[in-house]
């Protein structure tokens, strides 16, 4: 059995990023466990790692017993956001003990327009590879134009991206 954690880059209810994620876990097979990351932690700051916060250490360990990760970031500002960033970066200390290497991950973006998030897509990509991820190249999890595609509980609205997350979905569970 496969554990998945599912990361959104946005705090937002209304996210549409976390509503792509809330997408794929309805993919995923029967009997996959997964558990959702809460990246709301503090602003990172080296003097902080002495007494590392609690919900960053979680985050961490989160992110040790996944057998993979899925990430979905929102872009702000043709970049990723700061949220997400900063809980990359959390995650990657203590120095020596970066939870990310090795670490099997699929990078999502969804935007309203018509780029979908590519630029922050990349950027997140840019980083787990500075970490030592695995991250997934294809398929490419880029949704753009995304008002009404997604219901409120996650459901995909239309085949195309039914189809692109589901064979998403299949690629990280095979890798
Ligand atoms: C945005 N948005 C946006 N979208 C985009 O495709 N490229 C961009 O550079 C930006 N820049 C940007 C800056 C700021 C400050 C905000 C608040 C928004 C729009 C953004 O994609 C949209 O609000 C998404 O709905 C955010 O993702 P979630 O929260 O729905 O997951």
């Amino acid at each position: 059995m496969s554990h998945i954690l599912f990361i959104s880059g946005s705090l937002r209810t209304d996210s549409v990023n976390t509503k792509v994620l809330k997408a794929m876990e309805s993919l995923l097979p029967t009997g996959t466990a997964t558990t959702w990351a809460n990246i709301n932690l503090p602003l990172f700051n080296e003097e902080l790692e002495a007494d590392f916060p609690t919900d960053a250490e979680t985050l961490r360990q989160q992110i040790l017993a996944a057998d993979a990760i899925i990430i979905a970031t929102p872009e702000y500002n043709r970049a990723i956001s700061g949220a997400l960033k900063n809980a990359l970066d959390w995650a990657s200390r203590p120095y020596g003990q970066n939870a990310w290497a090795g670490k099997k991950v699929l990078v999502c973006s969804a935007s309203p327009s018509g780029i979908g998030g590519a630029t922050a897509n990349y950027q997140v990509k840019q980083s787990l590879l500075h970490l030592n991820a695995i991250v997934i190249g294809q398929p490419e999890v880029i949704i753009g134009h995304t008002f009404g595609l997604f219901a409120d509980d996650g459901t995909v609205i239309d085949e195309t991206n039914t189809t692109l997350l589901q064979a998403a979905v299949d690629t990280i569970l095979a890798t």
